[in-house]
């Protein structure tokens, strides 16, 4: 409808010097306020690097292997997006109370200080700058929250600026990165999920004090595999309206790859990209892998 186009082709309000969507920022006292239980668990990551595949993963966990259970409901309802706030939509501070995982994509300093005082465990995902803006690129045009990315060359000079939604990627996983420190936080990789992802699983699993029989953990690898992900209705966005989200642009579940940016960067782009990322990550001892 008129309403909806309206409210979803937004441009980035800038909140604390970060990008965000407009209806989000004008929620914001909510999240900002927002209280955590000590037992939650918190899934971070910057947009586009696995969060639907991590939520999966954990909502398997809490459900013991049962797929049937996970498919109850939508993945943006069993683990609802915190900071999420759209007319039509159901609002993640609405749906807080009800469950025992929530996701954002917000940079550390702006996570409701509840979840550090509370000391919650958080789960982060990291995944490859180069994967992470080829996949945003798609996102942006089927997903219709987004201002228009236009051409890719655009797109990427904007993204390596942190002039896209949630800001700069280089910022993100640093932040967390140094966060983990001292605080309760899983720091987990796309590029290792890609590679061993009954390992990760493992991983995961030791995290929340959970022991599942080997049988299980192998339910669970089939069940958040890409190619079981992509057909099924409840975990790969299109029980999302079509106003909001449309899949013949560009499916959510894309390629769900490592090193698809070499499909879209060209030399040029590559070499640039390639010495900013050495300046913006100078000094940090993050460590990515571009490929696998
Ligand atoms: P691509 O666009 O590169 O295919 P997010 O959930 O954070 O929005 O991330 C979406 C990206 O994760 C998409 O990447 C999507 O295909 C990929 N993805 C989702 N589920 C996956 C899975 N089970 N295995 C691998 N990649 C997955």
């Amino acid at each position: 409808s008129m309403m909806h186009s309206d409210v979803f082709h937004t441009e980035l309000e800038v909140i604390h010097e970060i990008p965000l969507y407009r209806p989000f920022v004008e929620k914001w006292a909510q999240v900002e306020s927002f209280q955590a239980r000590p037992d939650d668990l918190l899934i971070s990551t910057y947009p586009k690097s696995g969060t639907t595949w991590i939520s999966e993963i954990v909502d398997m966990i809490y459900n013991n292997g049962d797929e049937e259970k996970c498919k109850r409901d939508a993945i943006f309802n069993r683990v609802p997006f915190m900071e999420m706030s759209c007319p039509g939509l159901l609002s993640g501070t609405e749906q807080l109370d009800t469950v025992p995982s929530h996701r954002t994509h917000l940079p550390v300093q702006l996570l409701p200080v509840s979840f550090w005082e509370q000391d919650c465990k958080m789960i982060y995902l990291a995944r490859n700058a180069k994967d992470v803006a080829v996949s945003y690129y798609h996102f942006y045009q089927m997903a219709k929250m987004h201002p228009d990315p236009g051409t890719w060359d655009e797109f990427l000079g904007k993204f390596m600026a942190g002039k896209v939604a949630y800001g700069s990627w280089y910022d993100h996983v640093k932040g967390w990165w140094e966060k983990k420190k001292a605080y309760r936080i899983l720091y987990m990789f796309y590029e290792d999920m890609k590679k061993d992802p009954k390992r990760e699983i493992e991983k995961v699993l030791q995290f929340l004090g959970k022991d599942l029989k080997e049988e299980v953990v192998n339910k669970i690898l089939h069940h958040t595999s890409f190619q079981e992900m992509k057909k099924n209705p409840t975990a790969n966005y299109e029980m999302m309206p079509t106003w909001a989200m449309d899949h013949s642009v560009s499916p959510f579940m894309r390629k769900g790859m490592s090193g698809d940016w070499k499909n879209y960067f060209t030399v040029a782009q590559n070499e640039i990209f390639d010495a900013h990322y050495k300046e913006q990550m100078k000094g940090s001892t993050f460590k990515c892998q571009m490929e696998i």
